[in-house]
């Protein structure tokens, strides 16, 4: 992980399985149960913003339904390149083969041509890292195209440590969670970031737009048995902290320390809190 918009493949890999556990349904029903409505024009065209090595496609393609055709948009080629390898040889609901194109694109100025004959635009781990300018010309690019959008895996700034499914989160927790979250704002190449703030923003930003939502939380809950994920989160964690507050080292180390021993040793639970969200587009004259 890395604060300028650039992932490993590796780290994408470690979060995939709890991506995945973490998904809320009625969002994913929904989306699913307007594209089974929508009409005849198969296949349905589904736009993955931000695909990565193509984890949203893996978790969607096969639970939803038609003949469906992807257009992955990354920066990154490399992680591109793991999406065809790993998104090609995938199946809609109904057992037929998708078809995927990669479009290496940078984020930050979205084009209206990206849109056009889109039914769905996904996007998952992704919105956090945007500005509120980027979700409005979002929202505004979905309303024109009156494509439906569904954005997963939000952070919501909700982080606890657990021991037997109670808080034990202390002062030093909440200091840490605060820098944390200060640096989660910063620009990661897409603008001033919205961090914990993005499910709100996106809710705004498409209720504006006469859009119907399905909104649910989608928390990671690591167990001990998820240790190595929960370590490598603290870990970046401390180093944004760092980066934060360069002047507090030492305190940063004392509660990285204290908190990673407690997780090796199998002595908490991690949550960290995140939002899924479903937008369909509302009749014709509600639209901004
Ligand atoms: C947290 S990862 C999520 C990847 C994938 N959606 C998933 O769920 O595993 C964010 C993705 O956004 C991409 N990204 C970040 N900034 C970008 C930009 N300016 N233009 C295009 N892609 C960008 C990264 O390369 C990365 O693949």
């Amino acid at each position: 992980m890395n604060t300028a918009g650039t992932f490993s493949e590796s780290w994408l890999a470690q979060r995939e399985r709890a991506d995945h556990d973490a998904r809320a349904m009625a969002p994913l029903h929904a989306a699913s149960d307007w594209l089974a409505t929508r009409g005849s024009h198969v296949p349905w065209q589904l736009l993955d913003l931000g695909s990565g090595s193509g984890a949203n496609v893996r978790y969607l393609a096969p639970r939803l339904p038609g003949p469906q055709h992807w257009y992955l948009v990354d920066h990154d080629a490399s992680l591109l390149g793991h999406a065809v390898a790993r998104c090609q040889p995938l199946c809609d609901n109904a057992g037929a083969p998708i078809h995927v194109t990669t479009q290496q694109r940078d984020l930050h100025a979205l084009e209206s041509s990206w849109f056009t004959g889109i039914d769905l635009v996904t996007a998952s781990a992704l919105c956090d890292l945007v500005s509120a300018d980027w979700v409005e010309a979002l929202a505004d690019a979905c309303a024109a195209q009156r494509a439906a959008a569904l954005i997963t895996l939000s952070v919501d700034g909700e982080i606890r440590f657990q021991a037997n499914d109670v808080a034990v989160n202390d002062a030093e927790d909440a200091w840490l969670f605060a820098l944390l979250a200060a640096h989660q704002r910063r620009d990661k190449g897409l603008g001033p970031a919205l961090g914990t703030t993005a499910p709100q923003a996106l809710a705004e930003a498409f209720t504006a737009r006469g859009f119907h939502l399905v909104d649910a939380p989608s928390p990671w809950h690591l167990t001990p048995a998820q240790c190595p994920l929960a370590l490598s989160l603290i870990d970046g964690w401390a180093d944004a902290a760092r980066e934060q507050a360069p002047h507090e080292r030492q305190r940063i180390e004392r509660w990285w320390r204290h908190r990673r021993e407690a997780l090796e040793r199998g002595h908490l639970d991690l949550y960290v809190g995140h939002r899924d969200l479903f937008a369909a587009p509302g009749p014709a004259h509600a639209s901004r």
